[in-house]
């Protein structure tokens, strides 16, 4: 049976990377490995690892993409959690039998081989969640 194995990575929704960083890195002393555009998210994004998971800091650098009209509703903080899982074509066949809503209903991939879907948070009690399978 499909299922979870492991956190991938946490998804926080920035306004101002160097604000974020002012705690994640300068307080906790964490490390940026590397700084990503993403032109399909519309964002630069920050990554700092941390054991086996990784934090994301995203900060949407379009005028009206989703991340940033979430941005202006919302404001900064957690945006979505990323969960590994061994077969996300198996998982996918389960959410339609038990009515969980996927947004986007076929998988994307992504540059790397990713294939990812996100889960409507109100099918899960409130929290986006982000599934990869990651590539043999
Ligand atoms: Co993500």
């Amino acid at each position: 049976m499909a299922k979870a194995t492991r956190v991938n990575h946490i998804a926080i929704l920035v306004d101002d990377a160097e604000k974020s960083l002012n705690f994640w890195r300068d307080v906790l002393g964490m490390q940026v490995s590397h700084v990503e555009q993403i032109p399909a998210e519309e964002s630069k994004v920050f990554f700092l690892p941390i054991g086996d998971v990784t934090i994301e800091l995203v900060q949407p650098d379009s005028a009206d993409s989703s991340l940033t009209r979430f941005l202006e509703k919302r404001g900064p903080g957690m945006h979505h959690i990323c969960l590994e899982v061994d077969d996300l074509l198996g998982m996918l066949d389960r959410f339609r039998g038990k009515g969980i809503h996927v947004i986007n209903e076929v998988p994307l991939v992504g540059l790397d081989g990713v294939m990812y879907v996100f889960i409507h948070p109100k099918s899960t009690n409130g929290v986006l969640v982000e599934l990869y399978e990651l590539p043999e």
